[in-house]
């Protein structure tokens, strides 16, 4: 039986990687090990958790001894690496912890499978979960491919660069079998609602102002969370040793033109007058090195593997508003507590 740990399970993208591995591959012993962080929440794959060939892990990647133990216990066959800090405003704030988390995090991983695998890595696999930011702002024109010159201007994609690299010096200096995916903007279930999307979703149902950063005129690249995970899915199994895929929705959107978009959608859902939610949209002062645009060229996982997203823009739209809508539980409980501190300190 194949044993693959997967970090970061909790979240948002991991609960659906997660999920899609412990249903799809009985015969594999997924393991899931995350923090739980502010951003990791058991709920996010309360359905899955009695399943037998799965086992959640609480722990930080951080503590090295810890995950040296971890990987001599269990002998790890794969790792999907996707725990980390996330989100750009909270690195701009507080860019130590994604040092921790994102670099010496990754390092620790690496170290730890680079060890049980050091007499034989054959059939072993280090996947790193990474993102577009690491490309820095495009102009007006462009796509970032897999050959684009790293740029990043926040402390967030600094940090995943870094990751990134070390990946990838780890694959050269020590024969580490890795892959890596760089993926444009998810949406869908389970996202905390710290971004744009999910957050703007709660505070149209709660009437509260939607702080738009700047002129709106920023572009984001969107892919549904689940096109996501499949991709994830065929890169681990399919994707070819040391290479780098860039996974994307084929999906431009201005901010400004998406909130409106998610505001008609809002107001149809909630039988709303058509209009009322736009009236909440507030410009508000800009994210400090904001990136104007991600575009991502997602040719190469196309024709490799064959991969391309399943559902449009509004398809996904509509299933992420009517999940919200009709999970009131689970957002009231993570917007409870240190959300209030947070969202305060963010927007006031
Ligand atoms: P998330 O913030 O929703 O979840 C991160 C998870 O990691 C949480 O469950 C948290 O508890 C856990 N975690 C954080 N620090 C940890 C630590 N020290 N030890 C163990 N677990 C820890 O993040 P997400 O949006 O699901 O992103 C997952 C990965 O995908 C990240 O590596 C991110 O960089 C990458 N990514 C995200 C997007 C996106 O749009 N969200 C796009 C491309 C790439
Ligand atoms: O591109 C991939 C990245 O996408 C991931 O690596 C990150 O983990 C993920 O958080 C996301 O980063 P962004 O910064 O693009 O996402 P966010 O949802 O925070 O912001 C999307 C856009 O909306 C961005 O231009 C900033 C803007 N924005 C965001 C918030 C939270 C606002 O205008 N107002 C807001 O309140």
């Amino acid at each position: 039986m194949k044993k693959i740990l997967i970090t970061g399970g909790a979240g948002f993208i991991g609960s659906h990687v997660v999920r899609k591995f412990v249903t799809k591959y009985p015969n594999y012993q997924i393991f899931n090990l995350d923090a739980l962080t502010y951003a990791g929440n058991l709920e996010n794959i309360a359905d899955i958790e009695n399943a037998p060939n799965y086992t959640f892990i609480k722990g930080d990647i951080v503590d090295g001894d810890f995950i040296n133990n971890l990987f001599q216990e269990h002998q790890f066959d794969g790792v999907i690496h996707l725990a980390a800090e996330s989100h750009v405003d909270r690195s701009i704030t507080d860019p130590l912890s994604f040092v921790k988390t994102n670099v010496i995090g990754t390092m620790n991983l690496l170290n730890a499978a680079k060890t049980i695998w050091k007499d034989n890595s054959e059939n072993k696999r280090f996947y790193h979960v990474s993102t577009d930011e690491v490309y820095g702002s495009l102009g007006a024109e462009g796509l970032f491919t897999e050959t684009t010159s790293y740029d990043p201007n926040s402390p967030y994609s600094a940090s995943k660069a870094s990751s990134d690299h070390f990946v990838r010096a780890y694959g050269e200096t020590y024969g580490l079998p890795y892959v890596i995916t760089n993926c444009s903007n998810n949406y869908g279930t389970y996202h905390f609602p710290e971004k744009l999307i999910p957050l703007f979703i709660n505070n149209i149902i709660n009437n509260k102002p939607l702080p738009v950063y700047g002129d709106g005129k920023y572009t984001r690249d969107w892919l549904f969370v689940e096109d996501h995970a499949v991709a994830i899915d065929l890169v681990y199994h399919e994707g070819k040793n040391h290479h780098t895929y860039n996974i994307g929705g084929f999906n431009e959107w201005q901010n400004i033109d998406l909130v409106k978009l998610l505001c008609k959608l809002m107001d149809e859902k909630l039988g709303r007058t058509s209009g009322t939610s736009e009236q909440l949209i507030t410009y508000v002062k800009d994210r400090p090195g904001h990136d104007l645009r991600y575009a991502i060229d997602a040719s190469k996982i196309n024709k490799e593997l064959g991969w391309k997203p399943s559902v449009t823009f509004e398809q996904g739209l509509e299933k992420t508003i009517d999940w919200y809508l009709s999970n009131e539980k689970w957002l009231n409980n993570v917007t409870s507590g240190d959300y209030q501190k947070y969202y305060n300190e963010q927007y006031n």
